[in-house]
């Protein structure tokens, strides 16, 4: 393979010398005038919380042996709750962010890498300047200040760069964060909490033979099919054991990876029991046998470990499946195929363990499912909106990219058919054609900024029904979503209310790979 094709995390070597020098982000942020913060922070605005936020280089403990160097988000409670932040020992992810819905939220971020960055909170819904849409991107040494109300439900949110072109690399050198909110309605249920909350952030990666990230893809067929780790990484430690007791525990998982898919289950055969999705909790919990997670998506599961035997274990695997990656062509189309696929160690659908809880202690708990664990709004039920014309959204490639109705993506443009009203209520459908003259298809995970969506149907073209099923029982269609994976040849119809704030939002693949090629495109809330 060419050199140039396979680089150890660029840059990095240079920049790991001047993390010495770098003084304590307090003493670095004590200097930095308000006039450098763009936009600066609104008098008018009152936060319930203050909080500075930075990205930087720095290294981590990850194998044993030599440190990995990444780059990392850490922050300090300015004004608020000091439980606000949540450092993960040893791990180079960013602290866990702990608001409340109501909560007013302000956050100083500043960058420190060498290269231009933006945060985006994946799956809140706030106001377009608040998103981090790559126009807005923050140069190396400069601020941003964040001002939003939180009025998401309780949930299990995350926050990552959002670099046009270099979104990938940025996340896979370790920028991502978990952002959990949580509300008077969820505190009712008397979830598990604290020492019985555990998060799992998902993420697959290469190490060179020092310990260091290797990201690369090559050619563009390469990047076509996305990148993919050859070990397994939970909350930024390779295959993790966890000591627990005998009683329920909440998870909250988030697939972290870049082009990873996860089919997650209980290696003792435990079914998983759902609680909740991408926007907060069910209305019911599933028992599903296993769970589905794309790049973007998170799950709330329960685990119940109340009848399990000291001494006994229980691993969080994921389970072999097919179908996300198909080449339809003939000849040429079908060789291609079985290169962007054959090049991996560890291709997508192979199967991984992912962390292990091993029950070391007796503890009894009282704790019950409750049967009823949200209502959502009336206006929210999917009945009666196919009546509503879909709008289509349509996936292809052409000319080694990936294409959302033929279309890449462009900083400032928004097609005639890429504009709502604020206030309107519309049907989405996204239609997976793939195929192009490569004959390639694939799964992809498609992600919509600023709200959360029900989804409605999926149709599936004869022609590959039998691959999805490898994946099918997974889904959690019965949730609020804001990331829904769509299977090669399927056509998935959700719905949508444009509510609130007006301005430019993006939709794309949450297959970094493919966002960072341009399948990613605008939308307007006009209004
Ligand atoms: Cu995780 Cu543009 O999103
Ligand atoms: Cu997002
Ligand atoms: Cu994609």
């Amino acid at each position: 393979m060419n050199r140039r094709h396979f680089l150890t995390w660029m840059g990095l070597g240079t920049l790991a010398g001047m993390a010495g020098e770098r003084a304590s982000f307090a003493e670095r942020y004590e200097r930095i005038s308000p006039g450098r913060f763009l936009p600066s922070a609104q008098s008018s605005f009152v936060p319930d919380v203050d909080l500075a936020l930075r990205a930087a280089p720095g290294d981590v403990q990850t194998l044993s042996g030599a440190r990995t160097r990444v780059w990392s988000y850490d922050g300090r409670v300015i004004t608020g709750p000091p439980e606000t932040l949540q450092r993960i020992p040893g791990s180079y992810l960013g602290p866990t962010i702990r608001v409340r819905t109501g909560q007013k939220v302000r956050i100083r971020f500043t960058n420190e890498l060498s290269e231009q960055t933006i945060v985006h909170w994946h799956g809140l819904h706030v106001p377009a300047p608040m998103d981090g849409h790559p126009r807005s991107m923050v140069a190396p040494g400069q601020s941003y200040v964040y001002e939003f109300e939180v009025i998401n439900r309780a949930g299990t949110y995350w926050y990552h760069p959002h670099h046009h072109n270099r979104t990938g690399p940025q996340v896979y050198a370790g920028l991502a964060g978990l952002l959990i909110v949580s509300d008077d309605t969820e505190a009712t249920l008397a979830l598990p909490s604290g020492k019985e909350e555990i998060c799992c952030v998902l993420q697959d990666r290469v190490f060179d033979a020092r310990n260091q990230l290797v990201y690369g893809v090559g050619v563009p067929m390469e990047q076509m099919g996305g990148f993919l780790g050859d070990r397994m990484l939970a909350n930024g430690l390779e295959q993790p054991s966890l000591a627990v007791a005998t009683r329920a525990y909440r998870v909250r998982l988030l697939n972290g990876s870049n082009s990873r898919i996860y089919k997650l289950a209980w290696d003792d055969g435990t079914p998983v029991t759902i609680i909740g999705t991408d926007g907060g909790l069910l209305e019911q919990s599933l028992r599903r046998p296993y769970l589905t997670l794309a790049p973007g998506e998170r799950a709330d599961v329960i685990l119940d470990l109340s009848q399990h035997r000291i001494g006994t274990s229980v691993a969080l695997r994921s389970l072999p499946f097919s179908g996300v990656e198909s080449s339809m062509g003939m000849g040429m189309g079908r060789g291609m195929g079985r290169m962007m696929r054959g090049a991996r160690a560890v291709p997508n659908g192979a199967p991984l363990t992912i962390m292990t809880l091993q029950v070391q202690r007796r503890e009894t708990s009282e704790f019950r499912l409750p049967a009823r664990l949200s209502t959502f709004d009336a206006s929210w039920q999917p009945a009666g909106a196919d009546r509503l014309p879909p709008r289509l959204i349509t996936v292809t490639a052409g000319g080694m990219r990936w294409l959302l109705n033929d279309r890449t993506f462009q900083m400032e443009g928004v097609a005639p058919n890429e504009t709502v009203s604020l206030g309107a209520k519309e049907v989405w459908e996204f239609a997976n054609r793939g195929a192009g003259m490569m004959g390639m298809r694939m799964a992809h995970p498609l992600h919509l900024h600023g709200r959360q969506f029900r989804v409605l149907s999926r149709h599936v073209d004869p022609q590959v029904a039998g691959e999805l099923a490898s994946l099918r029982d997974g889904f959690t269609d019965e949730g609020w979503k804001d990331t829904v994976l769509v299977m090669p040849g399927e056509r998935v119809r959700v719905l949508m209310h444009f509510t609130r704030y007006p301005g430019l939002f993006l939709y794309h693949c949450h297959n970094l790979e493919h966002e960072d090629m341009g399948m990613m495109r605008n939308y307007r809330v006009a209004g």
